[in-house]
């Protein structure tokens, strides 16, 4: 019992002596008052093991109340080359005072480290009363990591195979150890991958492995001189990626125009409801022909979250009838939409009554009496403008042209409404206005309705509350019905 106690005594005293010594934060024994520190070093052997192409700060602090100056806490090459803080713009020190200490730092960086930068580095320092210190540091650049495959990102269309390599590059004869896991440091899940080697595969890519990650770690175990093996760890993550074709509602649309004696716009729509990456180019195809941007037609892209374009075709007629085909490029892949563009009758012009005229603001019914529409009316456009601004125009009301009306009147368009109700706020008291009525459906704009009609003023409205009975706004309005088109 009593020979066990006395073996067993070393043994402790050894464990908690190797304990302290094997702390990984900086210490200073006491007659040294430099201590050096940095990120990856290891404080047992005073030795920094870094890859190539890393950026590095080793700081080396004076932990003495003794008075030093300035210049006279360096960093030295093994050659006894003074790093100074200008002469080297990848290899150079910093003096500071330390941060919530009165005490001395010198801070060497490195923006870039090299395996050529492997050597000795030391930190001398010179009191002002002449006792010299100093500490010596070794750093060890390993080459850089060498991946078979330096992406971060993979990917493939839809349906197709992916191969995630981790391998790296033999370096000197020694083979890193290589471990694939999945984003959370987890073994891959075997029944989405396949794992051959350093390889990781899936054999047909689906909509749900978009954003999987794969990581790739090497262990390479490193031994410097004849200390201990140790092991320099590195990671590659890659992030799956899904491609998928251009996608649309429907592989061919029918869309329709208006084409009478107006100048009229058509648009031939090329909507697309998922595509990744977002389509990049469209381009579009009156039957095999190709169409080029000019005055008459113009392709635009939307921004925003609908991904789609459309063609605009100005000044449409008959000979712009017929099947376009749009195709949308996303970079991996293209598909095409086809669209048959007919010919459809514009709306009728709309049945309109004025409901009640206030102060600032009119109300209107909008009324569609076509029995048999070719295509249903999605909308109401209301313009209006002041009687003053009509009158300037030389002309009628109903004569006032498209591009008067355009440049002067205030334009609102609303979407069909069951009760055929609009107010149109923002109007002044007492003002007479020229109002300007159309239905719109998918072809295009129909025949207009043109009107007057008034706002009330302020004797208006102390009329109509000395008498007890609401008097008939209409009555207030003038209204005149023109058909402006025929
Ligand atoms: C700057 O320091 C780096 C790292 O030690 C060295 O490779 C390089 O030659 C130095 N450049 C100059 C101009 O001294
Ligand atoms: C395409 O999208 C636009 C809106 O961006 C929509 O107004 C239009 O009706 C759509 N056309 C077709 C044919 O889906």
């Amino acid at each position: 019992m009593g020979r066990r106690l006395l073996m067993l005594f070393p043994l402790a005293i050894f464990l908690l002596s190797s304990a302290v010594s094997a702390s990984d934060s900086p210490s200073s024994d006491e007659e040294n008052p430099i201590v050096i520190s940095s990120e990856s070093m290891d404080y047992d052997t005073n030795t920094i093991t870094v890859r190539e192409g890393k950026k590095l700060m080793v700081s080396c602090v004076f932990e003495s109340d003794e008075q030093i100056h300035k210049g006279d806490l360096l960093w030295k090459q093994s050659n006894g080359h003074i790093i100074d803080g200008e002469s080297n713009a990848s290899l150079f020190s910093v003096v500071l005072n330390e941060k919530g200490s009165k005490h001395r730092k010198t801070s060497l960086h490195f923006t870039s480290v090299h395996t050529r930068d492997t050597g000795l580095y030391t930190c001398t320092g010179r009191t002002s009363g002449g006792e010299n210190f100093e500490k010596t540091i070794k750093l060890i650049v390993l080459p850089a990591i060498e991946w078979n495959d330096r992406d971060t990102v993979k990917g493939a269309l839809l349906g197709e195979p992916i191969t995630i390599d981790c391998g790296v590059k033999g370096q000197s004869g020694k083979d890193p150890m290589i471990q694939m896991t999945n984003g959370n440091g987890e073994p891959l899940d075997e029944e989405t991958w396949t794992i051959a080697g350093n390889e990781a595969t899936i054999d047909s890519l689906k909509k749900e492995h978009a954003d999987l990650y794969v990581s790739c770690i090497t262990i390479e175990m490193h031994q410097e001189g004849n200390q201990e093996e140790f092991p320099v760890v590195d990671r590659k993550d890659v992030k799956v990626e899904v491609y998928t074709l251009p996608e649309f509602e429907n592989e061919e649309s029918v869309q329709y125009t208006v084409i009478d004696d107006h100048v009229r716009d058509a648009i031939v729509y090329c909507n697309v409801t998922h595509s990744f990456p977002p389509v990049r180019h469209y381009t579009f195809y009156h039957g095999d022909e190709e169409i080029k941007m000019n005055d008459k037609f113009n392709i635009f892209m939307n921004v925003g979250i609908s991904q789609g374009a459309h063609l605009k075709i100005h000044n449409v007629d008959q000979n712009d009838l017929g099947t376009y085909k749009c195709e949308a490029n996303n970079i991996k892949a293209k598909s095409y939409h086809t669209i048959h563009l007919r010919e459809a009758n514009a709306p009728a012009e709309p049945k309109v009554t004025l409901i009640e005229a206030k102060r600032h603001s009119i109300i209107w019914k909008v009324e569609s009496i076509d029995q048999e529409p070719d295509l249903p009316v999605n909308a109401v456009e209301i313009r209006h403008l002041r009687a003053g601004t009509a009158e300037a125009s030389g002309v009628s009301d109903e004569d006032i042209s498209d591009s008067y009306w355009k440049s002067h009147s205030i334009f609102m368009q609303r979407n069909i409404k069951e009760d055929g109700l609009y107010e149109i706020n923002g109007l002044r008291h007492g003002h007479e206005y020229v109002w300007r009525f159309r239905q719109i459906n998918e072809a295009g704009f129909g025949d207009s309705v043109v009107l007057r009609a008034k706002t009330l003023n302020d004797e208006d409205l102390e009329l109509m509350d000395s008498s007890s009975t609401v008097t008939s706004t209409l009555a207030i309005a003038t209204i005149f019905l023109v058909r402006l088109f025929v």
